[in-house]
């Protein structure tokens, strides 16, 4: 699975770069295994294929003539070799195991075919949010998040505007803020795995927006009978007085 998701990320790393000696960069999880293939269809002929790491140091060699392989004592147990794609496969990658390799073809003249730069980092660990729960502190929904070691991000919720907060340390760790209802979501995440920590909004902080939300006293509806009666009352009122001429308008009224 793992394997899987970084052969799509090679190849999209591939298909970006122009030709076969750009150096494709590869994150691996501690512990997980990477797939590195050779990216052209179309090998120059060799008389053997190896596969090293920082220059000099032998991973393994496929001879052509004899179609043997040679696995030297590095990787020798936690290695498989396609003796047909030539693509190499590292197994419980661990973080000494970062470095450059290459794929060289030798003939007349070495020819290298493909580098990697492979990095191995270690999963990242659970943000830790905290949600301000003291009502009479200054901002009760400010909540703040602590992704470990190095970054930490505050965010004041509002759920009329909750646009997520982020912040991306100079290592590409990413501290990633948002609401989803009434929950806030932390997201801590780096090249190679993600977690989240979720918690709910202080209480405070969504009856403070749900007061918006609140039907006004008046219904227009109710104010519009009561101008409708209004009017009529006027009306009938100044027909009533008209017919009776001169007389005293109070007087008649509280006949
Ligand atoms: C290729 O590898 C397979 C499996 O390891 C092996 O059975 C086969 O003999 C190899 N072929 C050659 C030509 O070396
Ligand atoms: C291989 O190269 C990487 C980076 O270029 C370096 O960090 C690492 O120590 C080297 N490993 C060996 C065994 O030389
Ligand atoms: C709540 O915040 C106020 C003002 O910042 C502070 O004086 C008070 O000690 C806090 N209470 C608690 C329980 O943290
Ligand atoms: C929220 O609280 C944290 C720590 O209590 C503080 O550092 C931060 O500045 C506050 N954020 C805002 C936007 O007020
Ligand atoms: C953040 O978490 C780390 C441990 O993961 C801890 O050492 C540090 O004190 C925390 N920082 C804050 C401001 O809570
Ligand atoms: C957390 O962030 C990572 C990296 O940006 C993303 O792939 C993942 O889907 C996010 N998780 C959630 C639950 O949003």
């Amino acid at each position: 699975m793992q394997t899987a998701t970084l052969c799509i990320l090679i190849k999209g790393l591939f298909s970006l770069s122009s030709g076969f000696s750009a150096e494709i960069s590869v994150f691996v999880q501690t512990g997980a295994s990477v797939q590195l293939d050779i990216q052209t269809q179309e090998l120059p002929e060799f008389d053997d294929l190896s596969w090293k790491k920082n220059i000099s140091e032998n991973i393994v060699k496929y001879t052509s003539e004899s179609k043997k392989e040679k696995r030297y004592s590095s990787y020798k147990d936690r290695m498989d070799f396609n003796n047909r794609t030539f693509s190499l496969t590292l197994k419980n990658m661990q973080k000494t195991d970062s470095g450059i390799y290459r794929a060289i073809a030798a003939a007349e003249s070495d020819n290298n075919i493909v580098t990697y730069r492979v990095s191995v980092i270690d999963a990242v660990e659970a943000p830790v949010l905290t949600v301000n729960s003291n009502s009479s502190s200054p901002d009760p929904c400010n909540s703040t998040c602590n992704g470990s070691s190095n970054i930490i991000i505050s965010f004041i919720y509002d759920s009329s505007s909750c646009s997520p907060e982020e912040v991306i340390s100079s290592d590409n760790y990413i501290l990633r803020l948002s609401c989803i209802g009434d929950s806030i979501m932390c997201n801590y995440s780096n090249q190679v795995s993600w977690k989240t920590d979720t918690k709910k909004v202080n209480e405070l902080c969504t009856a403070k927006t749900e007061k918006h939300e609140e039907a006004p006293a008046f219904p227009p509806w109710v104010i519009f009978i009561c101008l409708i009666t209004l009017a009529l009352a006027v009306i009938g009122f100044c027909i009533y007085k008209r017919k009776k001429g001169t007389e005293h308008p109070t007087t008649i009224l509280f006949q």
